[in-house]
């Protein structure tokens, strides 16, 4: 156990440059790291040569995300060989996968720490300080419990919220279940807390995040359901806006689905993967469903919320997919109509089901049916968001907008992106905007 007194008085380590791979939890994970780094005394620093500590926050869905990694970590063995002191840190999924591994891949590597260790990092951070390199930290049983420092917050309008961590799927593709671990739900009351402390900070509007958001609250005692959590979060006052993510086909229950539309707060959005259109390839993925069950839930939903919107995920060049099974995606995302898509290209990873089949789709048809995709999804982006010109639609407005700094951004209750000429005052208000314009990707309009 460390001496907290030496603590205080050693700490020397004082700037930090920290990047984050990866989805919107290691995004929230690195924003609840830095407000502990931040409380501990260090300033957060955006050049590597400027920093005292510099942490790499990672992700393994994908090949080619590790390569990066590992490509910026060789990129540093200079840097440390000319200041040794300076502390390199792996954190999050690959660290928890890779573990000991990466010391001897790169031995320049001070700290690895997993995916359930991170609120730990001051402590360990001295650990290196006054008793060498080399520290590993990726405890599978560590129950991950972080008091969010409200005031390191960089949106204060919009925030996300961590209600449950880990995954009980195993879709064979997915490396997710491995280094993420088992579902692990929070409390009600726990969430509630935190929601409460960032409305009560000015947050307007809160995304739930889950692994597998539809399976909240099984490992919790009494048959909670997210649609219990829902509906405790939108009684709080001042709060507008309730979200979460991402949603699993198999376990989207029409309870919650019924649940949302009798909420004011719930957004009429649903990120939920489908993956593939082909039942085949459904199959060999472990999704257990077909995708005509996909498009009746889309079905239920619409017919409940008419203005509802869906983003999707795909894989393409699953092994043995067909051009006839890539055809069957093609017809979902034409059916379905997704607001946007996220779209892969199958990347094995070691130790999942997948990985005992042949990758057997060569790369340039996996980058032929990825381009058809995307170039499908933009068209009908672009055709959906031109049939709200003319609508007066609901915005919180967030900030500035990234592309004109002279005008504002904000997102309708759908999650579509809007532009327009405002007072700064009005950031972090409700307004009504009609929609003038509209590109693939966002909407204009004005008040
Ligand atoms: N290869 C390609 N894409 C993958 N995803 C997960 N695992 C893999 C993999 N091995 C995608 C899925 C998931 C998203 C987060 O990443 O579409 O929904
Ligand atoms: Fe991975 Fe499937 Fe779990 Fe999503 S539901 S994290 S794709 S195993």
């Amino acid at each position: 156990m460390i001496n907290l007194v030496d603590y205080k008085n050693e700490r020397q380590y004082k700037t930090v440059f920290f990047e984050t791979f990866g989805c919107q939890m290691n995004k929230l994970d690195a924003e609840l790291s830095l407000g502990l780094l931040q409380e501990d005394g260090y300033s957060i620093v955006d050049k590597v040569e400027e920093a005292d500590v510099i942490l790499y926050n990672t992700c393994s869905v994908r090949q080619h995300a590790e390569d990066k990694v590992y490509s910026h970590l060789g990129a540093l063995r200079t840097l440390k060989k000319k200041h040794p002191d300076v502390i390199i840190g792996v954190l999050g999924c690959m660290a928890q996968k890779d573990a000991q591994s990466i010391f001897k891949r790169m031995p320049h590597v001070d700290l690895v720490c997993g995916t359930r260790m991170f609120t730990r990092l001051p402590e360990l951070l001295l650990k290196i300080r006054n008793h060498g390199n080399h520290v590993l930290a990726v405890d599978e049983d560590e129950i991950v419990d972080v008091k969010r420092i409200a005031a390191y917050r960089p949106n204060v309008y919009q925030a996300f919220v961590t209600v449950m961590r880990g995954c009980d799927n195993y879709c064979s593709y997915c490396i997710v279940p491995y280094v993420r671990g088992r579902e692990v739900s929070r409390t009600i009351a726990d969430v509630e807390r935190e929601v409460l402390e960032l409305v009560s900070n000015g947050c307007r509007e809160i995304t739930l995040l889950g692994q597998n958001i539809n399976s909240y609250g099984k490992s919790l005692p009494g048959n909670i359901t997210l649609g219990d959590l829902l509906i405790e979060l939108n009684g709080i006052e001042k709060l507008e806006r309730l979200r979460f993510v991402t949603s699993h086909p198999k376990d989207m229950s029409r309870d919650l689905i019924r649940t949302m539309s009798q909420l004011d707060k719930a957004c009429e959005y649903l990120h939920m993967p489908a993956q593939s259109g082909s039942d085949r390839i459904l199959k060999k993925m472990h999704r257990g469903y077909t995708a005509g069950y996909y498009r009746e839930l889309i079905q239920y939903a619409r017919d409940l919320m008419p203005t509802i919107k869906v983003a999707g995920d795909f894989i393409v060049g699953f092994p043995g997919e067909t051009e006839e099974d890539f055809q069957e995606t093609v017809c979902l995302m034409e059916d379905i109509r997704f607001q946007n898509s996220f779209i892969f290209k199958y990347s094995t990873r070691t130790g999942t089901k997948a990985a005992e089949l042949t990758d057997d789709v060569p790369d340039e048809i996996k980058k032929k049916r990825n381009t058809t995709l995307l170039d499908l999804q933009k068209k009908i982006s672009l055709e959906e968001n031109k049939k709200l010109i003319g609508r007066k639609l609901q915005v919180l407005v967030e900030g500035a907008s990234k592309s004109d700094p002279n005008k504002l951004s904000g997102r309708t209750r759908q999650n579509n992106i809007v532009v327009f000429k405002g007072q700064p005052a009005l950031v972090g208000t409700l307004v009504d905007i009609t929609i003038n314009e509209a590109t693939d990707l966002t909407l204009f309009g004005t008040i």
